[in-house]
């Protein structure tokens, strides 16, 4: 009988513990789902976004003005070209113009990462017109 009453308390504890990481898991999981979603939308939203898009992928030739590329921060290399629109910026930036390759050869990119470097460099020289 002693033995009996040895074993309850015993066996409880492993099943609560089970029970308990059952629900640690559980909130990991949602935790990590929840921080994807949140990854997702800082994308859209985050401002660094872009600068982290132009350090990896544009600032190769932006930052020196490689191959005469405008350079980060020029204003006077930036406005005549910035004077062409948002639109036809994005469109140079996607599908390349002169030397630059389509998405600087970044293929991978989506279209949306380029536009963000775009923002990020244009912003470095006073942002868009009008907007
Ligand atoms: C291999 C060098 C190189 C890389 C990498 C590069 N660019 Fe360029 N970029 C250039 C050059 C050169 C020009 C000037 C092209 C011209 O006007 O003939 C230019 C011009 C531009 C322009 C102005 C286009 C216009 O219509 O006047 C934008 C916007 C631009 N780049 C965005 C980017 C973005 C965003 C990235 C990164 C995703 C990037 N570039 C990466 C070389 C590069």
């Amino acid at each position: 009988m002693s033995h009996n009453r040895n074993m309850v308390p015993s066996a409880r504890k492993p099943l609560f513990r089970r029970t308990a990481m059952a629900a640690v898991t559980a909130l990991v999981v949602a935790g990590s789902a929840l921080s994807i979603f949140a990854t997702t939308d800082a994308t859209a939203a985050n401002p660094y976004a872009g600068r982290q898009v132009y350090q990896n992928n544009c600032a190769l030739c932006h930052k020196t003005g490689l191959n005469a590329a405008p350079k980060y921060g020029n204003k006077m290399a930036w406005e005549p070209r910035v004077s062409q629109g948002k639109e036809a910026m994005y469109n140079s930036a996607i599908n390349g113009k002169g030397s630059m390759p389509p998405k600087g050869g970044h293929p991978k990119l989506t279209d949306e990462e380029v536009k963000t470097a775009v923002d990020y460099m244009v912003g470095a020289v006073g942002g868009w017109p009008d907007s």
